[in-house]
């Protein structure tokens, strides 16, 4: 039998408009447990499709109404999933490319009261938690963390009216493939660094207390080392921060990649400092972090929480500098898989032809809680 596929995209299409579908996830529960498509049902039955077991699948029961679509890893025993709904009459498809395709996906949320005239989007990629925003002002536009296609960014700018003038980043990321070099070339935008010594393509370096203007708004840099030796984050009208790699929603920054333990030990003491000039900004300040650890819904809601929130959420920026450096340097979670690889590419400023999925596979892991 030949079974139906939908592609990640249209799938995320769907998704995006509400429309009535169910997603089957039929891989194993520790898979799933690493990152999944939200509002999918789990079945565990990848092994019992393997065996040809005929009752894999016999407790499932659409709930969406609309049609099925069935998700493994790579898009093959999803597709022996949707074989054996279909024989059972249902309206199967199978999602081409599986869960590392839809690493791709992605979906937006609009950021209100983000600060001044500013209209702030947050773009999600919802595949692998990275978080990238366009802040627009009177039809200017700047693009930070660019984690998805060009074509992405412009789309959405072009839909808000606006004209991509900037393109930067908070720091050279470990976790997913910079397209803010390609973003910058694509859009004829000027591509904005953190002052750094890594790289060697044509950028505009940035330094602590610049200003980038947005149409009638202004990014402000902070110098933050500790995550990595050049992050940054940038404030917009002294009310909303983009904070990177830095500090997350409940979270800090991982201060070890790329670094010896003395290294490590060094960044850490330097991420307390950082974090503590944060710490200095009005409760009120809105955060808009770089990543975040769990699939976003599609339900248009930003990631976002006062710096107030997240002080009282997030009991490393309560340490000192000794019980913090201690303390992070134990909970180093696992490093991101081909992280070494991927630092290199965005060193270089290259993207490499081949899949890229490929090479992002897995969840972002660059926060310590
Ligand atoms: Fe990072």
């Amino acid at each position: 039998m030949t079974v139906p596929t939908i592609s990640s995209e249209s799938l995320r299409l769907l998704l995006d408009r509400g429309a009535a579908v169910t997603v089957l996830d039929v891989r194993p529960a520790a898979e799933r447990a690493e990152w999944a498509i939200p509002g999918s049902v789990h079945v565990d039955a990848y092994a019992a499709l393997q065996r040809g077991d005929p009752n894999a699948l016999t407790d499932f029961r659409p709930t969406n109404g609309g049609p099925v679509v069935t998700v493994c890893a790579g898009g093959k025993m999803s597709r022996l999933a949707a074989e054996r709904l279909r024989a059972w009459g249902l309206d199967a498809v199978s999602l081409e490319g599986g869960m590392r395709a839809w690493s791709l996906a992605w979906n937006s949320a609009e950021v209100p009261h983000s600060g001044g005239t500013a209209q702030v989007v947050q773009v999600r990629r919802t595949g692998k938690g990275c978080l990238s925003y366009i802040i627009g002002s009177q039809g200017d536009a700047a693009v930070i963390d660019a984690s998805l296609a060009p074509r992405v960014y412009s789309d959405l700018a072009t839909r808000h009216g606006w004209q991509i003038r900037s393109v930067l980043e908070t720091h050279l990321h470990a976790d997913h493939l910079s397209r803010a070099r390609a973003l910058a070339r694509d859009t004829g935008a000027m591509l904005y660094l953190p002052s750094t010594d890594r790289v060697s393509f044509a950028h505009a370096p940035l330094r602590d207390g610049d200003v980038l203007r947005v149409g009638s708004t202004g990014l402000q840099v902070l110098h933050t080392p500790g995550h990595t030796a050049e992050s940054a984050c940038y404030l917009l009208d002294q009310r909303a921060l983009f904070t990177g790699d830095t500090l997350f929603l409940g979270a800090v920054g991982r201060p070890d990649l790329e670094a010896t333990p003395e290294e490590a030990r060094r960044r850490a003491r330097l991420l307390h400092r950082s974090l503590g000039r944060l710490l200095e900004l009005p409760d009120d300040t809105l955060l808009l972090p770089g990543h975040t650890s769990e699939p976003v819904a599609f339900d248009g809601r930003p990631i976002v929480a006062q710096l107030r929130e997240v002080r009282e959420r997030t009991e490393l920026l309560c340490a000192g500098e000794m019980a913090f450096v201690t303390a992070i340097l134990e909970r180093i979670p696992p490093t991101p898989p081909n992280y070494h690889r991927i630092v290199a590419l965005n060193e270089a400023g290259t993207l490499p032809d081949a899949d890229l999925t490929e090479l992002e596979a897995g969840a972002n892991r660059c926060a310590v809680a």
